[in-house]
């Protein structure tokens, strides 16, 4: 059986992705320099330590395993950081992903999933962001990615590299066995920094905006489980081995929840205070980013399970409680 290879693997979204196809029987090679990964999330297949921007210990995993196709999500993620720093994100993100194309051409893998991001679309120009919306990043991070998904466009145009971009709305909670989870460092992702207030590691959230056209005056945001991230991932990669079309898919549940109300659920399923202090609006945040996930859904036949943002903060309680216990 030919092996499939998971860059960022031992990160968030990826780990859960290792557990998603190894216990489905597919064999896993996960390939992570711990940059940003955990050693303890590294339960699911095999491991092999390093990092894209080195060509010749690509070569060396591809030569020394069996790779039928590739779940890429190696990356760095923070928005904030990439705007002072955009030369890491473009070298990381962007140089990094032609290393891991180089490699995989040379070895003649043409089957890639992407992790892409709802942030290529930018400023929302539609009260509901279907994969027509224009693309208009507003960060280096968001503009690294949309490059990414040029580059694979091109590279499917010249070399016929099969590939599906997933385009995630806000990834949240934790895998339900409780065995891995979300942990960035620094955090920036706002239910686990208010689930952190809760723990008492904080002392309070920070609402960033309160006066948006929004029922209550904050964000609103489509949160989707990682557990129905990694199913998408598995039905993703089934979807290219049947000979599918290259093309980009929205993942999330199509519906928006405001920064209050997320405060307010994890003040309900923790049981705990959590105090707020209100600021003024940060610069790039759109009003809205809410999906429509119709495409994945009719054509990779996904189904979230995790439609009630209630469920999706447990999961992340759960996890944090144990975590940073
Ligand atoms: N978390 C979200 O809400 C979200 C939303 C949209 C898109 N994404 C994308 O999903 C992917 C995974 O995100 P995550 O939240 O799991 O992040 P994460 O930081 O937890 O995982 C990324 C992993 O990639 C590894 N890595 C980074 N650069 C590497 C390199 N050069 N070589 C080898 N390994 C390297 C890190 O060590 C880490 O384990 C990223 O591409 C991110 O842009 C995430």
């Amino acid at each position: 059986m030919q092996k499939t290879l998971i860059t960022g693997g031992a990160g968030y979204i990826g780990s859960h992705a290792a557990k998603a196809l190894s216990q489905l029987g597919r064999e896993v090679v996960v390939l992570d320099s711990l940059v940003a990964g955990h050693r303890d999330f590294l339960k699911w297949g095999e491991f092999e330590n390093g990092d894209l921007a080195d060509p010749a210990f690509l070569k060396s995993v591809f030569s020394k395993h069996d790779i039928g196709e590739v779940l890429h999500f190696a990356a760095f993620i923070a928005v904030g950081e990439s705007v002072e720093k955009p030369e890491l994100y473009y070298g990381n993100n962007v140089r990094n992903t032609l290393n891991l194309l180089d490699a995989m051409m040379a070895a003649d893998v043409k089957r890639l999933v992407f992790s892409s991001t709802a942030a290529v679309y930018g400023e929302p120009v539609t009260d509901v962001i279907a994969e027509d919306h224009p693309l208009s990043p507003l960060s280096p991070y968001a503009w690294s990615k949309r490059m990414i998904e040029q580059i694979l466009a091109d590279f499917d145009h010249a070399y016929g590299l099969k590939h599906v971009c997933l385009r995630y709305f806000n990834a949240a909670g934790a895998d339900l066995d409780g065995e891995i989870g979300e942990r960035h460092q620094p955090e920036t992702h706002l239910i686990p920094l208010i689930l952190h207030a809760a723990l008492g590691l904080r002392d309070n959230i920070t609402i960033f905006g309160t006066d948006y056209p929004t029922p209550d005056g904050t964000c609103l945001r489509d949160y989707i489980h990682v557990t129905d991230l990694a199913d998408a991932h598995v039905k993703a990669l089934e979807y290219l081995i049947k000979g599918g079309d290259s093309r980009a898919f929205n993942l999330g549940n199509g519906n928006g929840f405001s920064v209050r109300e997320i405060i307010d659920v994890a003040r309900e399923v923790s049981g705990r205070e959590i105090p707020v202090t209100e600021s003024t609006r940060r610069p790039g945040d759109s009003p809205a980013l809410v999906s429509s996930a119709a495409a994945a859904r009719d054509i990779l036949g996904w189904k979230p399970q995790f439609g009630d943002v209630r469920d999706i903060v447990r999961t992340a309680w759960n996890w944090h409680q144990k975590d940073l216990a």
